[in-house]
């Protein structure tokens, strides 16, 4: 077999795996090996395809991180028009469209289907001989812009349909959305950037999507939704739309669980007023229910208006955006020092929530928007993330006080206040009470030490009365200092210091996320505890191994090595420790071990490894590399040119491996 046939056939085994991987990651959400394996597949058909460039397939997993921008998106037509949907916000509107199907279709019991409408943007996707070929945005309904280099990056979005055999032709339609938790991330990334925050994750989402350059779409988590098979060819067509969605959850795709059969339209209306109720315990925005005749055939009698088909009802919920008066700009300080200008606005009920509070970010954006008191503005509660001011309205009167200015000294403690980048931070750290306040309060949460009894109010009171004045202090408060505080009885003295107690045993990522690194959450944290295994180890690393760890980057790592650098913050841990606290070392992460106890000898010159590689990939396997032969040698692996080892290794009776034949070794 030529070095070619053989490359060919590797790179189509690691892309039918690193597929299969891709969709139980994003799909399924049950990754089954961990990022090293994958990266390693990764990379390993990454390195086949730049040998061998004319092996790239569009639906190679490699194509799915971005290319070089473009000099514009093309408009293209849809396979089939991309209608629209007819929209409803009261129930009574959606029995009225239950009797008109009823009395079109003259039958009395029809059977519909409802499920989340999504918060996104409407994607095209046309799949040839079962592999991605185009993606376009709606557009107007006939055309739209072409937007497949965007789309790939998508990991939900399968490449190649896994549909044998497939369709010669599919057009599938869904909803590209961006998590909640995502959009927040990126609003922080662009605030900090002085770049403007997204006012929704729809925004955000049609933002990343629409970019020239799709390697900027790659940094921004989309994912994505299907729900409807606009047109296929060569294939059996499901007869209902339940069928339907079943289908394209079988060729890989994301398929929404929150889908009702519904015999008549009462059960469609509880199901929408119930998920109104959960709307913000989703990861994600929805903003009604969108209800459909389930039976294809019914669908096809009944047909399309110009705009949006007869059979499918839009049910809104109640919208997330309202207008008020700004009534005052406060500044808060955050438990890192950071001052956020906060709008205090005349209450309003936004979809069931009183809102009287709403962030303005930093100072950058009140100038950008021109944000003042007595302003009217609207504002947009997304999920259970903090609303948000989008826009100043236009105003009658042209008399408006001066323009918001930043304090020159911290609100709260006077300290000197410095810039770092679009934002200003308090200088004064846990002198600052609202900076100790906040800290403690996070020190003591539930993903933390989770001390049961701290909550806000008291740790004020501490503060307040001086009696805890840093994080060490609450481990040794006195039961007679508690029942000084207003609310404290013996009881409830003693219950908080016995959480306090039961609270020192805490797991590293815990203890880690305690810390209040900046840039440091709770995943960040499971991470470094994962990889280091003890606390020691995490103190001690240097910011550019912090920097290979997968998940960290360079602001994580420069705030992790900046924290465990400053002598304050490593007495301060030190002191705890002295206090009891006993953080529970966790087995750092490692796959299989095939390796453990085996000692590799290389020698010659390797053609496809180098020998860092090659070092790292025994390691990662629980092996030890050495460069001289002994009894104890477990393989030498020889290349061209290889020497005296060879013959010393043959005197021994050692196994003798190729470069290849180890390769195979390693990759069980
Ligand atoms: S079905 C012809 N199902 O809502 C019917 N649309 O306001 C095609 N949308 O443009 C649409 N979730 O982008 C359908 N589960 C869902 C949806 C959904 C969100 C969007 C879609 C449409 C818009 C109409």
């Amino acid at each position: 077999m030529t070095g070619r046939k053989r490359a060919e056939g590797r790179a189509k085994e690691l892309r039918g795996k690193i597929l299969h991987h891709d969709r139980l990651y994003y799909v399924e959400n049950n990754p089954a090996i961990s990022d090293e394996r994958y990266d390693e597949l990764r990379r390993e058909l990454e390195t086949i395809e730049l040998e061998y460039p004319d092996l790239v397939t569009p639906d190679s997993p490699t194509q799915r991180v971005g290319v070089p921008p473009r000099g514009e998106l093309p408009t293209i037509d849809h396979l089939r028009p991309m209608l629209s949907l007819e929209s409803v916000s009261d129930p009574g509107e959606a029995r009225e469209f239950d009797l008109r199907m009823q009395k079109a279709l003259e039958s009395a019991g029809l059977e519909y289907t409802a499920e989340p409408k999504f918060d996104g943007l409407s994607i095209e996707l046309v799949y040839t001989d079962g592999v991605l070929t185009r993606a376009s945005t709606r557009g107007d309904g006939r055309r739209g812009e072409e937007i497949t280099p965007n789309i790939r990056t998508i990991g939900a979005i399968p490449l190649r349909l896994g549909a044998k055999p497939p369709p010669g032709v599919a057009a599938v339609r869904g909803e590209a959305i961006m998590p909640l938790a995502e959009f927040q991330r990126l609003n922080r990334f662009m605030t900090e950037r002085d770049r403007q925050p997204f006012a929704n994750p729809r925004n955000a989402a049609a933002g990343a999507l629409r970019q020239l350059d799709s390697r900027i779409t790659a940094e921004r988590p989309l994912t994505f939704f299907a729900y409807e098979i606009m047109f296929i060819d060569g294939y059996d067509e499901p007869a209902t739309h339940a069928e339907e969605l079943k289908t394209l959850a079988d060729w890989g795709f994301r398929v929404d669980s929150h889908l009702l059969l519904c015999a008549g339209i009462e059960p469609a209306i509880s199901f929408h007023s119930e998920l109104e109720k959960n709307r913000d315990s989703l990861s994600f925005e929805i903003d009604g229910i969108v209800i459909k005749l389930n039976s294809k055939d019914d669908r096809g009698r009944l047909g399309a208006r110009s705009r949006s088909p007869r059979w499918a009802l839009a049910l809104k919920f109640q919208s997330r955006r309202e207008i008020t008066t700004v009534e005052d700009i406060v500044v808060q300080v955050g438990r890192t020092g950071k001052l956020t200008p906060v709008a205090l606005l005349k209450p309003v009920d936004v979809s069931g929530v009183t809102v009287s509070r709403a962030t303005l970010h930093n100072a950058g954006e009140v100038a950008k928007k021109d944000i003042r008191v007595g302003d009217r503005v609207r504002i947009e509660r997304a999920g259970d993330v903090i609303p948000a001011v989008i826009e100043r309205l236009p105003e009658k009167d042209s008399r408006r006080p001066a323009p918001f200015a930043m304090p020159k000294t911290c609100p709260v403690c006077s300290s000197s206040i410095e810039e770092e980048g679009a934002y200003h931070f308090c200088t004064g750290g846990i002198s600052c009470t609202a900076q100790l306040t906040r800290g403690i309060a996070h020190f003591a949460s539930r993903g933390a030490f989770d001390i049961d009894g701290l909550g806000y109010k008291r740790i004020v009171m501490l503060v307040d009365r001086g009696i805890v004045q840093s994080l060490p202090d609450l481990f040794t408060l006195e039961k007679d200092r508690l029942l000084e505080l207003e609310g404290f009885a013996e009881t409830s003295a003693d219950n908080l210091l016995e959480a306090i107690e039961a609270s020192k045993r805490v797991s590293l990522g815990r203890f880690l996320f305690a810390l209040g690194i900046r840039n440091v959450g709770e995943h960040v944290a499971r991470v470094l505890a994962r990889h280091y295994g003890a606390l020691e180890a995490v103190r001690r690393a240097p910011e550019e191994e912090l920097i290979g760890i997968h998940e960290v980057g360079p602001e994580v790592a420069g705030s992790v090595s900046g924290f465990f650098g400053d002598s304050r913050n490593s007495e301060m841990i030190d002191l705890l420790l002295e206090l009891g606290i006993d953080v529970e070392e966790t087995e750092p992460e490692a796959g299989p071990q095939p390796f453990a106890g085996i000692t590799f000898v290389f020698t010659g010159t390797l053609e496809r490894l180098n020998r860092d590689e090659a070092k790292r990939i025994v390691e990662s396997l629980g092996g030890r590399t050495s460069s001289s032969i002994s009894k104890k040698t477990g393989y030498l692996v020889a290349s061209a040119g290889a020497g005296s080892k060879l013959d010393r290794a043959r005197e021994l009776g050692i196994t003798i491996l190729t470069e290849e034949e180890f390769e195979k070794l390693a990759r069980f």
